[in-house]
């Protein structure tokens, strides 16, 4: 199948992936490196492998999302490191879902990581390297003309629900997803769709009986060698598996 696909010039390179144009103009090829950054690309690094883990912990969870007709990005998985996506539009706004008070959010606010939110609570990054990526709300975005309210209403809908289908799904995976951070693009119909990835480099999770960290906070924190940091990306993968 994938011998149809023909891959074209490089159109962005992020710090971790890069995207490929294809012969296909509505369709884009994703590439995910073995690279690994944290604190706004202060820290870097590379992992070997750890981009065939995260395409396919991504390939999985998306192709759970289009089950449950959430509109994605994602067509199907096309080899070790690529994924074939509808081409979007990047709106350039990170959303963030706490359920559990970690990272940031405990920093700024002075709370203690690990209390449980029962609502959960949504956040606004705004993608901008310069400025790196300040924290806003609904009303800078729309000041700076990135979105409407409504398409923020329609996003906080869908997130909303991105959240309830995946935090159940990982946590029948005996896996606590206390936070995460998804991004969304327009396609050519103007529609908000779920795109870029949703791994252990965009989720905090947590063991459900140990508590043990066990996503990209090893690496971002330092608590662990790259090599064990590889090892709990495969602890995922293999939970994830487990049906
Ligand atoms: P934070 O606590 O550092 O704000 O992160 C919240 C969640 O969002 C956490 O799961 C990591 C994820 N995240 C990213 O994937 N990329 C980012 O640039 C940021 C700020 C957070
Ligand atoms: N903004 C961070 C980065 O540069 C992301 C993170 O810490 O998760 O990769």
């Amino acid at each position: 199948m994938s011998s149809c696909i023909i891959k074209k010039n490089i159109l962005i390179e992020g710090k971790t992936k890069k995207v490929y144009n294809t012969d296909n103009p509505f369709e884009v090829i994703i590439h995910h490196t073995d690279n690994i950054t944290a604190l706004d690309g202060l820290k870097k690094s590379f992992i070997q492998d750890k981009g065939v883990l995260n395409n396919e912990i991504t390939t999985l969870i998306f192709q759970f999302l289009n089950s449950c007709n959430i509109k994605t990005h994602f067509i199907r998985k096309i080899n070790n490191r690529e994924q074939l996506c509808h081409k979007v539009d990047m709106i350039p706004l990170e959303f963030v879902v706490r359920n559990i008070v970690s990272g940031s959010m405990s920093q700024r606010l002075g709370i203690k990581e690990g209390i449980n939110l029962y609502d959960p609570i949504f956040e606004i990054f705004y993608k901008n390297d310069k400025l790196k990526d300040p924290l806003i709300n609904d009303y800078h975005a729309v000041f700076l003309k990135i979105v409407s309210h409504e398409e923020l209403n329609t996003i906080y809908n869908i997130t909303s629900q991105i959240n309830i289908f995946i935090k159940k799904y990982f946590f029948d995976k005996n896996i606590i997803l206390v936070d995460f951070k998804i991004e969304f693009g327009k396609n050519y119909k103007n529609e908000i769709v779920l795109s870029d990835e949703i791994s252990p480099d965009t989720c905090r999770f947590w063991d459900k009986r140990t508590m043990k960290k066990l996503d990209k906070d090893l690496f971002r924190r330092g608590f662990k060698e790259k090599e064990e940091v590889f090892d709990i990306y495969i602890e995922i993968l293999k939970r994830l598996n487990v049906s």
